[in-house]
């Protein structure tokens, strides 16, 4: 898998998320630079551990904010944020145990993760800003 670029297009026009989101690519494409290379684990798992770090602040950031406009749907979006944070947490297991194919589709879970949580559902608190006139 390749690195994936900031693009335009996930900005959610709220500065401090984009900038957060970002930093959270950043770290993704350090992981993937670590698996294609072929990294022992313990290189590529500190990355993974700064991923899981910065996803909390990220989600307490983002989850402050949405309580702040009141969105209706922060309950489902804090499952989300919960989900991801076990399932990282499960997959970092399973690559101890299991080895480099596990780190690949732990890449490309995170890849997904990506696309589908910042592309679609932090996409929708955005547009309830939006339809609330709220900026
Ligand atoms: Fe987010
Ligand atoms: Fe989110």
């Amino acid at each position: 898998m390749q690195p994936i670029p900031w693009k335009e297009q996930f900005k959610i026009d709220v500065q401090e998320i984009d900038e957060q989101h970002e930093v959270l690519l950043d770290i993704f494409n350090q992981i993937v630079t670590s698996v294609e290379k072929k990294n022992e684990w313990q290189a590529t798992s500190s990355i993974v551990d700064s991923l899981i770090h910065h996803a909390y602040r990220h989600f307490a950031t983002e989850e402050r904010y949405m309580i702040k406009h009141q969105y209706p749907d922060l309950p489902l979006h804090i499952g989300k944020h919960l989900d991801f944070i076990k399932k990282v947490t499960t997959m970092t297991q399973e690559v101890k145990e299991k080895g480099p194919e596990k780190q690949k589709e732990m890449v490309a879970f995170l890849a997904k993760w990506y696309y589908d949580h910042v592309l679609v559902i932090d996409k929708k608190y955005s547009q309830y800003l939006d339809n609330k006139g709220i900026r």
